[in-house]
């Protein structure tokens, strides 16, 4: 890792832009900057995964500006990133849009993410945190045991579109190291564990366990768990990520990759019984189900832990909220949302 002086940017007063703002993590990202006092911040997204409403409170606030941009237009962004101090890039294609489009997700994870940079470099953005995933270190047998930063890659026995996510976000990583060593371009990649919270959507294979849980139990029905639920899964709270961001801006840190995981990981019967108890069903026992062969899932070869203690050391960041207490923040939106 190196340190530099000018790699930190202070959030106070600055122009940050986040690129795929209307995401899950970016609303949760841009209100965070927000209370923080940045002077502007720019909402950067095309809007195509319908993200509209996680930015609707945001509507008529006068330090928030909103481009609807496509990144694989690089005119688009040039334009939007002038005068920009840094940026917080979200965009992405994760497993499961991967496997319904292909295309897409090869050309919003990698080119995308070189047009992030070349927009950066013309306009001499200062810092940029780039989302990558635990996904680089690959799904299936081959992983178990704790995941550190350079834990490699595992692709045997796994689902294509889980293995050409974790491939692109690895490609995305190695250019920011591309334009670092060319252009000497302030970087840090933060590797996201599954991610729940509030503007919690469906488009993450591991939350589904979360949210289609807590679905069948409104419906009045019993939880569903694949196999013994013995498999492991580590999430992280939304909010713990938006701090995450805002550290890795602040911080001196540049060129270096570092894990962003919540406090601890659970099994997935654990996970579902502590929605249905948080739901206030814990009556509802969770049914055991064969996997659907239809569906992508993300397995392991066994139980393991995505270590964040790097992260501490680059940034100062360690997750704060609990799976229950974040639980309950993302059950009461939800709840909040369709009453
Ligand atoms: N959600 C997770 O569990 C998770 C886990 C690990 C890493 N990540 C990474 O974190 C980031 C944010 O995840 P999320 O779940 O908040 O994202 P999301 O799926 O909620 O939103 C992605 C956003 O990118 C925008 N977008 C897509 N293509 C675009 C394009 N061509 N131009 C401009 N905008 C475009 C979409 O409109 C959307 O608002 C992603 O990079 C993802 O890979 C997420």
């Amino acid at each position: 890792m190196a340190h530099k002086d000018s790699a930190a940017v202070p959030v106070k007063d600055a122009r940050i832009m986040v690129i795929g703002g209307a995401s899950l993590v970016g609303s949760a990202t841009v209100d965070e900057l927000l209370a923080r006092g940045a002077r502007e911040v720019v909402i950067f997204d095309n809007l195509s995964f319908g993200g509209q409403p996680n930015i609707a409170h945001l509507d008529g606030n006068p330090k928030v500006k909103v481009v609807q941009g496509d990144i694989l237009k690089l005119h688009q962004l040039l334009a939007a990133t002038e005068g920009v101090d840094g940026i917080v890039h979200l965009a992405a294609y994760m497993t499961l849009n991967f496997d319904r489009d292909p295309w897409g997700g090869i050309d919003v994870n990698v080119r995308g993410v070189q047009n992030v940079l070349e927009a950066c470099r013309a306009n001499k953005v200062r810092k940029l945190i780039f989302s990558s995933s635990n996904a680089v270190y690959g799904y299936g047998p081959g992983v178990k045991g704790d995941l550190v930063e350079d834990t490699p890659f595992h692709a045997a026995g796994a689902p294509p579109a889980a293995i050409l996510y974790g491939a692109s976000k690895i490609m995305g990583e190695q250019l920011c190291r591309d334009s670092f060593r060319k252009h000497g371009q302030d970087y840090v990649v933060l590797r996201y564990s599954t991610v729940y919270g509030e503007r919690q959507h469906y488009r993450a294979a591991n939350a589904l366990y979360i949210v289609e849980t807590h679905d069948a139990i409104k419906r009045g029905e019993r939880p569903k768990v694949i196999g013994d639920g013995s498999e492991t899964k580590h999430f992280v709270y939304v909010g713990d990520l938006a701090r995450a961001n805002i550290m890795a801006l602040e911080a001196p840190a540049t060129d270096v990759a570092v894990n962003t995981s919540g406090p601890e990981p659970v099994t997935t019967l654990e996970l579902v019984k502590l929605v249905a108890e948080l739901s206030g069903r814990p009556d509802l026992q969770p049914e055991h189900v064969q996997p659907d062969p239809t569906k992508v899932r993300l397995t392991s070869g066994g139980a393991f832990e995505i270590v964040h203690k790097a992260a501490k050391d680059a940034i100062g960041w360690e997750p704060q909220v609990t799976m229950r207490e974040g639980l309950r923040r993302l059950l009461a939106w939800r709840d909040a949302a369709t009453n």
